[in-house]
């Protein structure tokens, strides 16, 4: 794996290989991609300033998220069914996770169970991805076995109530492949994803099955059946952390699902700042993810008030290459880089890092 040297490079080797049907799935974002695009640029046109001579001590990178203690400010982003890009699928992502120190965030809709997961890495700090569905029995029981088998927190998905429009599932009338079931819902619900035929199967299953009619008063019955803390994933207005916050959750997760819901959303590098602003009286982390591919990216999310960050697709393609050595790969590509950016930047600890690090370059061409 050592050959690859940036997560572009991962990302243009693992689309190669994949059968097409997977790598549109997990490549694509919805209607026109402006918002997927969008991502990444934003985070191009933010520059660093650097500071020099200023005595650097060796770099540390390890912080803690919600109490737990991880390596690195980088985590991985729950995305649902990775066992079409690799037969280990999740289970060698998260023994990526575990071996590398950093937090490994299941999906509801994965092809390896909770209790599978749990067993085969049980030293990472896991948490799981909840979507809520319409049979809220359903729902409590993953909730119960994710407490159960040792998971961190419960990031509750925030902006699905209905599936993006992905036309190239839509395309593909994706379904999941015969071998492959939803592992979490043996004995519970359906384990496959059919397409009704005129269009992509997961979009039938999502809108037939998750409740769309949810609101934030949902945190609460969240919270009378599990003292997991919750972490809301998938804001992108101040105002809607606060009443996250409000509702009970401990964390945000500053989130466009990868630019897979709704075009035309904020970057998620945009919409940071002022959701962390919006909540910097309150006791709660915040968190981001979307369109993070290097080093420098998670330095730029780090200096505009974000905790931690988390990647969704590095993931996928470091999985779809080399399993579990391949997703260990991706998380040393941005290791590396991050340390290389802390130590040019002039900041040995994420404590140093102070928000005048970071400036949009328009400031450049006033
Ligand atoms: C996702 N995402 C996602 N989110 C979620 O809450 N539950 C899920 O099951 C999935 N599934 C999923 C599948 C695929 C293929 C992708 C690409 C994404 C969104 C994911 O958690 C995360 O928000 C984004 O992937 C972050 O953007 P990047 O890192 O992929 O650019």
């Amino acid at each position: 794996m050592e050959k690859y040297l940036s997560v572009i490079e991962l990302e243009e080797a693992a689309t190669s290989i994949l059968p097409k049907t997977a790598r549109d799935y997990y490549r694509s974002g919805a209607t026109d991609e402006h918002t997927l695009k969008e991502n990444k640029r934003a985070f191009q046109r933010l520059r660093i300033r650097p500071k020099c001579l200023v005595g650097l001590t060796d770099c540390n990178l390890r912080t803690t998220i919600l109490g737990d203690e991880v390596s690195m400010p980088v985590g991985i982003s729950p995305t649902a069914m990775q066992k079409m890009a690799h037969p280990d699928g999740e289970i060698a992502n998260a023994k990526a996770a575990e071996k590398e120190g950093v937090i490994f965030t299941l999906s509801t809709i994965a092809t390896s169970s909770i209790e599978e997961v749990a067993k085969a890495a049980p030293q990472a700090v896991k948490w799981f991805q909840l979507y809520i569905y319409k049979d809220r029995e359903v729902t409590k029981n993953l909730v119960l076995r994710a407490e159960r088998a040792g998971f961190k927190a419960i990031a509750l998905t925030v902006d699905t109530p209905f599936f993006g429009l992905r036309r190239a599932d839509v395309r593909n009338k994706f379904t999941l492949p015969q071998h492959l079931r939803l592992a979490n819902f043996e004995g519970h619900l359906a384990t496959k994803i059919h397409s009704s035929g005129d269009g992509s199967g997961l979009s039938t299953y999502v809108n037939n099955l998750f409740d769309k009619t949810l609101t934030w008063d949902e945190i609460k019955w969240l919270k009378s059946i599990t003292k997991l803390p919750i972490v809301a994933k998938g804001i992108l207005r101040g105002d809607e952390a606060v009443k996250a916050v409000e509702a009970g959750c401990a964390g945000i997760l500053v989130s466009n699902h990868g630019a897979r819901q709704l075009d035309g959303v904020p970057a998620t590098i945009e919409a940071l700042p002022e959701i962390v602003e919006a909540v910097k009286n309150y006791n709660v982390e915040v968190y981001l993810d979307g369109g993070v591919t290097t080093g420098t990216d998670v330095y730029k999310a780090l200096t505009l008030g974000a905790k931690a960050v988390f990647v969704g697709r590095p993931a996928l393609w470091g999985l779809a290459l080399g399993g579990q050595a391949g997703v260990q790969r991706m998380l040393n590509i941005f290791r590396t880089e991050l340390e290389s950016t802390f130590q040019l930047a002039g900041t040995s600890s994420i404590a140093d890092i102070t928000r005048d690090m970071v400036v949009h370059e328009s400031v450049y061409s006033k």
